[in-house]
């Protein structure tokens, strides 16, 4: 039997909502998993060279922590797994809830097929967030769309937040990476009562926007001070790539995740493209070289489906 999965590409923290908001977009990893064979894994595309070919590889040990929480069901561990991977690594664009995410699907299939009982989507939901340690990135590449989540003692709660259908985004890659464990050093654990009330309102007014398809809510920016000015440090030209987005037509920028890439909101695609050369000349100004695409949201949800071979 063979299975399928793409897995989009998310955006986590949407500058004020650290830790608790992100959105899909439209570039995926995609991945395929069949048995039958005996144990290779392939890896093609985005950081192929980097990535393990054992069952080290993020996938597979995601693929081994579903069995177990599935009770073990006889899996046979002889398959051939294919990776055709789009997201870049380590670069603030969901690479390893991608992994995460997709190995958990694939194995569910595997587990029905031995007969066994597949988790749930809460389920799914839980362990992914479990393996990550947060729900920003693992809750879109899921579920598709933007959300808002949180994670209590019942486990992860997760609400979906509208994305007007103008919504374009630019996203700027620099040509260095910045793990997610060392750009979370840097932010300090804990906050000012100011710094905490800016964030509220800076949130509010971001999913009031989305929520309204008012985007002029947006106008001039709407900002971070919970991690953003503590990780700019770590992302140099942050500074002259935000103002060159803003000053280009940009709504808004963001940190994509832990970074290094940035996020340019835009409300129509020829500004997106303008906005995406002014990024990236500006980057390069700075000696860094950058590639830049502009996205769509991804809006549906992520599911694997059985393949005929
Ligand atoms: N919320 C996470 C962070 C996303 O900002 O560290 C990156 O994995």
């Amino acid at each position: 039997m063979k299975y399928y999965v793409r897995v989009p590409a998310t955006s986590a923290n949407l500058g004020p909502g650290f830790d608790c908001m992100g959105l899909a977009l439209d570039v995926y990893n995609e991945m395929s998993v069949e048995t039958g064979h005996p144990f290779s894994i392939e890896i093609t595309g985005e950081s192929a060279n980097l990535l393990p070919t054992t069952r080290e590889n993020a996938v597979v040990q995601a693929m081994e922590v579903l069995f177990e929480r599935a009770g073990n069901p006889a899996v046979e561990r002889e398959w051939k797994l294919t990776l055709e991977n789009h997201i870049p690594v380590a670069s603030g664009l969901g690479s390893s809830a991608s992994a995460i995410v997709g190995g958990l699907l694939l194995a569910n299939e595997l587990v029905i097929e031995a007969g066994g009982q597949a988790l749930s989507h809460r389920e799914l939901l839980d362990l992914a967030v479990e393996l990550e340690g947060h729900p920003d990135n693992v809750a879109p590449a899921l579920t598709g769309g933007a959300s808002l989540s949180y994670v209590d003692d019942h486990g992860t709660h997760t609400f979906a937040i509208p994305v007007p259908d103008n919504l374009y985004f630019v996203v700027a890659v620099p040509y260095f990476t910045l793990h997610t464990e060392q750009s979370r050093t840097v932010v300090p654990p804990t906050v000012t009562r100011a710094d905490a009330v800016f964030n509220i309102a800076q949130a509010s007014r971001l999913t009031l926007a989305l929520c309204t398809g008012n985007l002029e809510l947006l106008r001039g920016g709407f900002s971070d001070r919970l991690h953003e000015p503590y990780r700019r440090s770590l992302v140099p030209g942050y500074d002259d790539v935000r103002h060159a987005a803003l000053r280009s037509g940009a709504l808004a920028l963001t940190l994509s995740g832990a970074g290094p890439s940035l996020l340019a909101w835009c409300t129509d695609e020829v500004a997106a493209w303008q906005v995406a050369d002014q990024m990236t000349l500006s980057w390069r100004e700075n000696g860094i070289p950058c590639r830049t695409e502009v996205y769509r949201p991804c809006l549906t949800q992520t599911v694997a489906v059985r393949e005929d071979v």
